[in-house]
């Protein structure tokens, strides 16, 4: 393909020529070393984690009741749609930077950006949740061993005062502290920084083992939890509306689609299979099996446990914060408490594998086209061919933001970027099938008018039914990322240097 441009395009909606992508595929520098597979194994590593561990609860007991299942589904939908999507660019694009690339070579710069811009929300957004409630799970570990540590050391300033006043308010005798800070959440990111410094397949053998350990547990805890179900606990399966004093309606259909908002949390992580193509021995094909393998495997676990879940426990009873291993705990099995506990760690652990593995190879993408600093983004590491800088760099934000913020909310806040991502990227490869037409497609989405409509309206709606100061909050960092665009990125693409 003849890839010269003669003038330099100044408009924002420029585009990287197709053929580049594929000189970037020759050059790089990164090992391929990931099979089938392993990229599936990345895809659930990356998914099943705080969602389903600690989500489920809240999720259930405020807004769908047992119709939890329901809003799993809905949730499941949502991304089947953009999956499907995703998997069609996979295949023609097998590069890394996920989403970013993909558009980038389709619709424009500015779009290409901003769905980058919405991707560090995701990925470091998404690890620095999962770290913090790592860190839960941890607490959780040690308090089963008799081990207490005091609050200032488990939690961010915020929390750990609000937690020592409750606590106080209950009687207890809590010594006053000036300075808190989440200390295994902080040291948990940098051993993942570490994994992933030393490189990808290390990673990827670590993240295999803990992808086996978690899905067991999973699969234990339907099998096992089915025999505790009270099929009493399903009646009402959706319970009747009850609007609160802020007006939000919990339970009915509102309450299942809130729901669905909250649990799509569970199944972000599968599109990070798209971020490792530069990594797999065969990206054109493997790729976008992995993104629908890992996606559907997920959504059948996922049905199953909400299932489980309501019918061993009324979703009035359900534990906040750990409400699986809780639901075990009421039915008397304590040592599975011990299983669930140390699997959500594990599990937890790879989820931030392939978060912040994710987050560095959307960089290099971005910072091989010249729209980020190429000496920190895109600098590989000469023995470990890792791109070092950028993991430290991440790991360095990740592990700061985990042990200092309260974070309550970040995650819906992960969720309203990637929501936004998924949208653009089932109107990106809509474009590309009208403009390019003849492309070579390893992978077609089927009926792609449909799929793409309904995964733009799908996700589009999610996002929407997102909570006000969640919208307001991405709407800032939305700014942000164009100002930082016309700062930066525009005056430094590559695209101003054609003849490069
Ligand atoms: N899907 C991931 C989780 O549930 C982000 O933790």
């Amino acid at each position: 393909m003849e890839t010269k441009i003669k003038q330099v395009d100044t408009s924002v909606w420029r585009k990287k020529p197709l053929a580049a992508y594929e000189a970037d595929m020759k050059k790089s520098e990164l090992k391929r070393v990931l099979s089938r597979w392993g990229l599936t194994s990345l895809g659930i590593g990356a998914v099943i984690g705080g969602g389903i561990f600690v989500l489920t609860g809240i999720a259930a007991h405020d807004w769908a009741g047992p119709a939890l299942a329901v809003a799993f589904i809905i949730a499941g939908i949502a991304c089947t749609f953009a999956a499907l999507c995703y998997a069609e660019f996979a295949s023609i694009l097998p590069v890394e930077g996920s989403a970013y690339a993909y558009s980038y070579g389709t619709v424009g710069e500015i779009f290409a950006w901003f769905i980058g811009w919405n991707l560090i929300l995701e990925y470091m957004m998404g690890a620095t949740t999962v770290a913090v409630s790592w860190s839960g799970y941890f607490e959780k570990l040690l308090h089963l061993f008799g081990i207490d540590p005091p609050l200032w050391l488990m939690n961010d300033p915020v929390t750990a005062q609000e937690k020592a006043e409750k606590l106080r308010a209950a009687g207890e005798v809590i010594p006053d502290f000036t300075f808190a800070v989440n200390l295994p959440a902080f040291l948990i990111v940098w051993v993942v920084t570490y994994i992933l410094v030393k490189g990808i397949k290390e990673a990827a053998s670590t993240n295999n083992l803990i992808v086996i350990v978690k899905v067991a547990t999973v699969i234990f805890v339907i099998i096992a939890g089915a025999f505790f179900v009270d099929v009493a606990n399903w009646t009402p399966f959706i319970p009747d509306p009850v609007v609160d004093d802020s007006g939000q309606t919990h339970y009915g259909f509102d309450g299942i689609v809130t729901a669905a908002g909250i649990v799509f949390f569970a199944y972000i992580g599968f599109d990070a299979v798209s971020t490792q193509a530069g990594e797999a021995i065969n990206p054109r094909k493997d790729v976008p099996f992995a993104i629908i393998a890992s996606l559907l495997i997920c959504t059948l676990l996922y049905i199953l446990v909400s299932l489980v879940l309501t019918g061993m426990v009324n979703y009035k009873d359900l534990d906040l914060k750990a409400p699986v291993a809780q639901a075990f705990a009421d039915a008397g099995l304590t040592w599975a408490v011990y299983l669930i506990t140390i699997a959500a760690i594990a599990g937890l652990t790879s989820v931030m594998l392939v978060m912040m593995l994710g987050q560095t190879r959307i960089f290099l993408g971005m910072a091989k086209d010249g729209l980020l600093p190429k000496n920190l983004f895109a600098s590989i590491h000469p023995t470990f061919k890792t791109p070092w800088k950028s993991t430290i760099f991440v790991g360095a934000i990740v592990s700061v933001v985990a042990a200092l913020t309260p974070i309550d909310k970040v995650s819906e806040l992960c969720s309203s970027g990637t929501l936004l991502a998924f949208a653009m990227i089932c109107a990106a490869v809509w474009i590309l099938r009208v403009r390019e037409p003849n492309l070579e497609r390893p992978y077609r989405t089927p009926a792609l008018p449909v799929i793409a409509t309904l995964g733009i309206l799908a996700n589009l709606y999610l996002m929407y039914n997102l909570r006000t100061d969640t919208k307001i909050t991405f709407v800032i960092w939305g700014t942000l990322g164009l100002i930082v665009y016309f700062l930066y990125g525009r005056r430094h693409s590559n695209l101003n240097n054609p003849s490069e």
